[in-house]
Order: structure tokens, then sequence, then C-alpha cells
């Protein structure tokens, strides 16, 4: 029996090692196979550049190849002007799982390669650069690059291309397109001009109507395409072919309509049998938890659709322990008798409310999460609040009262105070004044951010975020009341953009010895945030993934390609997003005690922000 285990963990161990030096090999030898064609097979097998199969790409540092921090990838290969005269194969790269999940830029330009591109590009997919500039590739330019998602920059330049060009509109983060001196025909797709920061086209034999640049690009841009015509080209165009644009527009519109009216309609019936399906799913389950009322579980399915189907935070929380009977409005002076009462903290906005005005107020479910629930609330009165419900927080009555009373004493104009809150064994709720214009999270990500969100006002939100948190950090650090959850959605922009903190302090009770470290995960968290802001990504957080993407941004030098790119277009200071990336760095070490404390993250802050303020009242300021 132990002989046969010994035996099967010896053949797994086998296996494994065959296939990884079996991926290895062929990432390898496609490597050399590449450059053997790309150099006519001078340099069979790579000697070009002493690439051999005897030694790894990684590892042994093979001349132009760069890989990941760890050299187990290969992520970018520079073969620029390296006297190469043989033919393309991006297949031989791209056809390589290995290879194509790897590698992000690739530079070929000045050097004698002919060939074409072919559509195998598409499988590339992590490539943000291709250099191609300066050879003598001929043949189309194929529609599946369309599918390079993380491209940025695309220079096809001086070759022999023809053809039409291929629909990138869809690369939203394309910054340089150039195709200049090549023989390319047919009209000028779609591009997003407002994104891109250069684009070329000139002296080929593009023909039609100039797209509407909207200023972001002169005539330079499309110089010497003779059948091209029209704004910003000193050529007007023939009134018919304005004409005939025009009505193709409005063809290819109505045409678009009956697509989106059939699509709408699909979509619609869609719905509707869902909904039949889910209704017939809940009458069952509503069944079953007639018949098993002991159930626990049963029991909160059953409530969950009821608390989508009511209006009433009372009927949302009916079963969480809270009756009116309970209810009863004490004021915050003697409120210690009953813990179980809406307090109202010293806030003239909702003085005399009552416990009652808020069950029975409508209700609308903004959010739910593993521990509660957060609801807005509209008052008789119009006033409309916040309340978030946590659920099961391991705190006593008493210690949650000093908690939110110690709160209340600690005020920063960009700290949302709780208003009012209620305790009970099972659950606390605690009431806000509502933010109207949403939180930042969704101002970052979401569909409808606005154009003004630039530079100088993300810099202005980063500081008064810290300054803050700082204060806040300085005055409860001796309660040891951290935030405890300072992320871009529980922050939250008020009538003038400003930012306000919301959720300070409700995390589970800290002991002392713990309090330290989380205040520095407060400044984890506010290091999270301001990559967002100058990502205007939501960078994936779970260890590993941002120490390897931060070691990256910092070795590989792509800084230009991480920052969001509506700041690029804006020509925010590339020195000055530099140096915010780098306090950002510091905020999200790993090691909880090499990061900074809030203070010290102010004083790096207001030194960018002092930067940019000399710098926009500078000479040099449009
Ligand atoms: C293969 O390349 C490595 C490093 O590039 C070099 O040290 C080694 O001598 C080469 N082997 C052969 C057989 O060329
Ligand atoms: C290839 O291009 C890179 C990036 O533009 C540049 O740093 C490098 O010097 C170039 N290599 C050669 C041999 O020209
Ligand atoms: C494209 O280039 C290849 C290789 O140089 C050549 O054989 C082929 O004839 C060229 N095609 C055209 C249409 O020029
Ligand atoms: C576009 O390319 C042409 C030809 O190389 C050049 O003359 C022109 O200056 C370029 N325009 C821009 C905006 O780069």
């Amino acid at each position: 029996m132990k002989r046969i285990t010994i035996w099967v963990i010896f053949f797994s161990v086998f296996l494994l090692l065959h296939t990884t030096t079996c991926v290895e090999d062929e990432v390898k030898s496609s490597l050399i196979n590449f450059l053997a064609k790309l150099s006519n097979n001078k340099g069979k097998s790579g000697l070009l550049l002493g690439w051999n199969s005897s030694s790894d790409p990684c590892k042994d540092h093979w001349k132009a190849v760069t890989c990941d921090t760890r050299n187990n990838f290969v992520r970018k290969l520079f073969l620029n002007s390296s006297n190469l005269v043989g033919e393309l194969d991006i297949g031989l790269l791209c056809n390589v799982e290995r290879i194509a999940e790897s590698l992000t830029v690739l530079h070929l330009e000045s050097n004698d390669i002919s060939g074409v591109l072919s559509p195998d590009v598409a499988s590339c997919k992590q490539l943000t650069r291709l250099h191609l500039n300066g050879n003598r590739l001929n043949g189309t330019l194929p529609t599946s690059l369309a599918m390079l998602n993380n491209l940025k920059i695309l220079d096809v330049s001086n070759n022999k291309l023809y053809g039409t060009l291929p629909d990138l509109s869809r690369i939203s983060g394309l910054t340089v397109f150039l195709a200049q001196n090549n023989e390319i025909s047919g009209e000028i797709p779609r591009f997003d001009f407002s994104n891109l920061k250069q684009f070329n086209v000139s002296n080929n034999n593009i023909n039609g109507v100039v797209p509407d640049v909207r200023g972001y690009f002169t005539a330079s841009s499309f110089l010497g395409n003779p059948g091209l015509c029209g704004d910003p080209l000193p050529n007007k165009c023939p009134s018919s072919l304005q004409a005939e644009s025009v009505a193709g527009e409005s063809k290819d519109s109505s045409k678009d309509q009956i697509f989106m009216f059939v699509g709408y309609l699909t979509l619609a019936l869609v719905f509707v049998v869902i909904i039949i399906v889910v209704l017939c799913k809940r009458r069952r389950k509503k069944k079953v938890v007639d018949a098993l009322p002991q159930k626990e579980e049963a029991i909160e399915d059953g409530q969950d659709e009821r608390m989508y189907k009511s209006s009433t935070i009372e009927s949302m929380g009916y079963k969480a322990g809270f009756s009116k009977s309970e209810t009863s409005f004490v004021s915050a002076d003697n409120s210690a008798l009953v813990s179980s009462s809406l307090v109202v903290l010293t806030s003239p906005e909702v003085n005399g409310l009552k416990f009652e005005d808020l069950l029975k107020a409508p209700a609308e479910m903004l959010g739910r999460g593993k521990n509660g629930s957060v609801y807005k609330v509209i008052l008789d009165n119009r006033k409309t609040l916040v309340v978030k419900r946590i659920k099961n927080w391991p705190i006593s009555s008493h210690e949650f009262k000093q908690r939110m009373q110690r709160l209340d004493q600690v005020k920063h104009p960009n700290v949302l105070p709780p208003l009012a809150f209620y305790s009970s064994k099972q659950e606390k709720l605690l009431v806000y004044e509502y933010q109207q214009n949403g939180s930042l999270f969704e101002l970052l990500h979401g569909t409808h951010m606005p154009k003004t969100f630039d530079w100088p006002s993300r810099l202005g939100v980063a500081a008064s975020i810290v300054e803050a948190m700082a204060f806040m950090h300085q005055e409860l650090q001796d309660d040891g009341i951290a935030h405890g959850n300072l992320k871009s959605s529980n922050i939250f922009l008020n009538r003038n953009m400003e930012p306000c903190i919301s959720k300070y302090g409700l995390i589970p009770v800290i002991t002392r010895s713990s309090s330290p470290k989380a205040f520095k995960d407060d400044v984890f968290g506010f290091g999270m945030i301001l990559l967002e802001l100058l990502t205007g990504n939501l960078v994936q957080h779970n260890g590993v993934d941002l120490q390897d993407w931060v070691h990256s941004v910092l070795r590989e030098e792509w800084t230009a390609e991480v920052f969001d790119k509506s700041l690029m277009s804006e020509c925010a200071s590339e020195e000055r997003l530099v140096s915010l990336l780098q306090v950002a760095i510091k905020c999200v070490n790993p090691s909880p005690e090499a990061r900074p404390t809030m203070n010290q993250v102010v004083v790096m802050i207001n030194k960018i922000k002092e930067e940019e303020e000399r710098s926009a009242i500078g000479p040099y300021s449009l």
C-alpha cells in the first residue's frame, strides 16, 4: 500500500516537472524560431543574439528580452534596430499561450522586416505597445487588432501596408496610432479622437471626408492623401461628397436604430421570461418556508424576498428583533438607561427624530454586505438620511454608545458624523446625512464620470481626505478608534464636491495591542484610494497581485501607461503624477510598520500640491 503511494507521488512529480519543462521548451524554441525567421535564418537558432536552447530566456538574461521581476515570464522584446532582414511571423509568438499571456511590449521597429501582420496577433492580448514602424511590411492590417484591448501604442508607420485600416475604436486605452507613409487606402474608420495623444495617417491613399477630430489634431496628421478632404485640411469637400457621406451616415444610423429596437425587444422578452421563472420559483420556495418554519436558512430566504418588496425599514428589519413596543425616543442625556432606543446626537438636522419616524419612512436599499445593509430613508419633512444597519457587531451596547459619543465630539468638516444611532443586542443602526453626489467610487468607476474630475481636483480630494484622516487619527489615537474600512466607496462628495469620509470607526472592537495596526491599515486604504485616483482603475489588492503590480510599474518604467488616460490627455505633469504614485506605493507597503503615518502622508501630499500650485501660476502657465 505504502509503496503504491510513493510511486504515485513520484510519478505525479515526474509528470509535473515534465510538463513544466515542456512549456518552457516551447517558449524557448518559439522565441528562437521567431528570431530565426526575422533574421532570414542568417543567425540560425537565434545565434544572432546568442539565444540558444540550452539556456533560459529569463534566468540567463537573454539579450533583448525583459522578463517579470521573478524571471518567470517574458514581458518585453526589444528587437528594434537589429538589422533584421527576414520575415515577420507573429504567430510564432502569439500562438504560444505562455508568451501570449505575458508579452506586453514588442519592439520591431527600424529593421528591414518583410511579410504581413497576421490575424494571430490578436492572441497576444496583453500587448500594450506594438512598434512595427520602419520596415517593409506589406499586406493589410488585420481587423483582429481590434481585439487587443490593452493596446496603448500602435506604430505601423513607414512600411508598405495597403488595404483599409481596421476599426480600433473599441480599444478604449489607445493613445498613439501612427500609420503615416504607407499605401493604405479606403476611408478613415472610427477613432476616439478625444483619447488619442498622437495620430498620423499622412502620405497614404486614404480618401473620403476627414472625421470630426474636434480640434484635437491638425492637417499635419492627414497630409499627402489626395482623395481626402474637409476640415482641418485646406481642401474643401465637393458638396456631393459631403451630402453622400451625410446620407450614408443617416442610412447607417436608421439601420442602427432598427437593430437597437430589435435588441431592446429581445431584451424585454428575456426579462419577462426571467421574471416569470423567478416568480414561480419564489412561490415554490415560500411554500417550503411555510412548511419548515424552524429552518433558519429558509426563513432568511423568505425574509429577503420581503425585504425587496417592502418599502420601509421596519418591514425590512422585522426579523432583526426590534418591534415597535421597544421603541421610545430618548434624548442623548438620559439614554444611558434605555440602550435599545434611538439616540440622537447633537445634530440640528434631525432634532426631534423619532425611531418610529425612521421605521415608518419610505426606505430604499442602497447596498447590502456581509454584516449589514444600507438604506436611504426619506422623512416626512423631505429630509433624506442614510441608515446603516449592522448585524451581530461584537460590541457591547455600552461601549458602542461611548464610541458614538466620542466620534460625535471629534468633528472634522470632511468627516461625516453619525447623526443618531440605535443599539440592540442583535444589531446596531446608524443614521447619516445623505450625500446626493454619490461616492468617490461611483465618480471614478461609474458610467457618468464627469470630464471635470481633472488632476487638480483629484489632488485636492486626496489632500482633503488625508488631512481629515490625520486629524481623526490624532484625536482618536488614545481611544484606539481607527476608521477600519477606508475605501473609495466610503467617501462621499458633498454639494461642493468636497470629500466626506463616512463610516468612521465602524469596525469590531480592537484591543489596544492591535490598534496601531488598525491605524496603519487606514494608511493602506488611503494608498489604494490614491492608486484609484491615479489610474482610474480598481487595483487588485489581494497581496501578491498588488506587490507584483507595484514592482513592475517601478522597475519596468511603464509609469506613463498606468495613469488614467483622462489625466494624461489633459497634460497633467507626469512628474507630479509619479510623485503621488510614489506616495501611494509607500502607503500600500505590505509591512504595516514600514507604512508612513497619516501625518507624514499629509506632508508629502502638501508638497506635491504646493508644486502644482506654483506651476499653475508660474510663467509657463497658459
Ligand atoms: C547558451 O547561452 C548561454 C547564455 O546566453 C551561454 O552561457 C552558453 O554558452 C550558450 N550555449 C551554447 C551551446 O551556445
Ligand atoms: C529600442 O527601443 C527602446 C525603446 O524605445 C530603446 O530604449 C532602445 O535603445 C532601442 N534599441 C536600439 C538597439 O535602438
Ligand atoms: C509582400 O512582400 C512579400 C515579401 O517581400 C512579397 O513576396 C510579396 O510579393 C509582397 N506583396 C505585394 C503585393 O507587394
Ligand atoms: C505626420 O507624418 C508626416 C509624414 O511623416 C509628417 O510630415 C507630419 O509632421 C506628421 N504629423 C504629425 C502631427 O506628427
